[in-house]
């Protein structure tokens, strides 16, 4: 009996955190392959990326990822909200506040 309590004790001490920071929630947005997949584009560190170009009659043109390092959540919001490219993104405002902090960290 006091053995099950000490584990009840554990179980709930443990419940009772958060297992991951916002940082590393939007890290773990940011690269999520299977839907939003934003490392694909942007780059692995959000440092941007080409992704092709084509030509026109005016040379060539060339399609870039901005860097998305130190956006703002407003910034991101309103950057997806005009995305031309992959699917839309249906992320919360907690979801897009976690993206922030990771694009923010400073490293
Ligand atoms: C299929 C490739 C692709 C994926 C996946 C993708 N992006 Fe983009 N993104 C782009 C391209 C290309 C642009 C620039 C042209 C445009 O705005 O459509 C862009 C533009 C943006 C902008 C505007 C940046 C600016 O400087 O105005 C933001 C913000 C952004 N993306 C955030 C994201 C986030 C967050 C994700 C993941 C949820 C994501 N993108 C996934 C290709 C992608």
């Amino acid at each position: 009996m006091k053995v099950l309590g000490v584990i009840l004790f554990l179980l709930c001490s443990l419940a009772a955190q958060s297992f991951i920071t916002p940082k590393e929630r939007g890290e773990m947005l940011y690269r999520m392959a299977e839907s939003t997949a934003c490392a694909a584009c942007h780059g692995d560190a959000a440092e941007g990326k080409p992704l092709g170009s084509y030509d026109t009659r005016r040379g060539k043109k060339t399609i870039v990822a901005p860097a998305l390092i130190n956006m703002s959540g407003e910034a991101i919001k309103s950057g997806l909200k005009n995305h031309n490219f992959g699917p839309p993104f249906y992320l919360s405002d907690e979801e897009i506040a976690a993206l922030s902090a990771w694009l923010n960290r400073n490293d």
